[in-house]
């Protein structure tokens, strides 16, 4: 994946799944770029985990989303699952620091958000990992510390109205896959407003990410000017009415497919890692 200020131009991009609507149920998986080096081993990937964790738990970002959720979580939903989507790799082909930064980041954030919420339930929260760039080291790395990790769609399908959903910079394809069925308590991604922008012409688009724009307590998700650009929290308010997923497409949503894919999926990767 290239550093987000290098970005190539849409047709050239790794990850992109421009499928005809109905049968783009499984996107590709991404070409994996030449690696430069061997595949760090769980022991490696741990003690990079351990430094980064160290200077950035006490950041203020980290601090300011702890706090958020500690502050709100009595009158928000409560959460029994958390589902983490397009993490990144921590082991990225040319060790860019740039790159393994950013998934270090949002792993410990997701996890400072988990051990936050499980203040608020009596059961441990169940953490479940989708991302096809994983290397078995790096699997292992998230089991050894009870994590699950599974193949695409697993967890997309695994989204429940009581689930923590985490995906950070997804592509669109994939944010409608996970929110199809249902909508979770938390949604954390790329906010409405940014969809919006990008979508003039596709209201019918993202109708998930709509839906909980509307209903759903919104928070900015703390940024450290890297890792989290774009990026909202949603989150139901505890006894609200549980909205269904995004569902089948409509006419709206038909006819929405006359526009390239290729061309907004390139708008919105320049927009969101930048
Ligand atoms: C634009 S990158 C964002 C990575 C990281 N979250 C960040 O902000 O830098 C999108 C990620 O989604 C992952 N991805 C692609 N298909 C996926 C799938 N079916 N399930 C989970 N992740 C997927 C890609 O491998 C890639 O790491």
């Amino acid at each position: 994946m290239s550093g987000p200020d290098q970005l190539p131009p849409p047709s050239d991009q790794d990850w992109t799944f421009p499928k005809p609507k109905k049968t783009r149920k499984r996107p590709l998986p991404p070409k994996l770029p030449q690696r430069t080096g061997p595949l760090k081993s769980p022991q490696e990937i741990e003690t990079e985990y351990l430094q980064i964790k160290q200077d950035w738990s006490t950041s203020p970002c980290c601090i300011s989303l702890r706090k958020l959720i500690a502050s709100n979580g009595r009158n928000l939903s409560p959460v029994n699952k958390a589902i983490c989507l397009g993490l990144g790799t921590f082991d990225p082909h040319d060790d860019s620091w740039e790159t393994k930064r950013r998934t270090y980041r949002q792993y410990i954030a997701f996890v400072a958000m988990v051990e936050e919420l499980e203040k608020f339930t009596t059961n441990k929260i169940e953490c479940i990992f989708q991302e096809p760039l994983f290397t078995e080291p790096e699997k292992q790395f998230l089991t050894t510390k009870g994590h699950r990790v599974v193949d695409h769609p697993v967890a997309c399908q695994s989204i429940t109205d009581d689930s923590l959903l985490y995906g950070v910079h997804l592509y669109r394809e994939l944010y409608q896959e996970a929110l199809d069925t249902n909508l979770p308590a938390i949604f954390v991604g790329t906010d409405w407003d940014t969809w919006d922008e990008l979508m003039l012409q596709e209201p019918a688009l993202m109708r998930g990410v709509k839906s909980m724009h509307e209903r759903y307590e919104k928070f900015q998700f703390p940024d450290d000017g890297l890792t989290f650009s774009s990026t909202a929290i949603y989150w139901r308010p505890r006894g609200a009415k549980i909205g269904e997923g995004a569902g089948e497409e409509d006419d709206e949503d038909k006819h929405a497919d006359a526009k390239p894919e290729l061309e907004l999926t390139g708008k919105l990767e320049a927009v969101v890692i930048s």
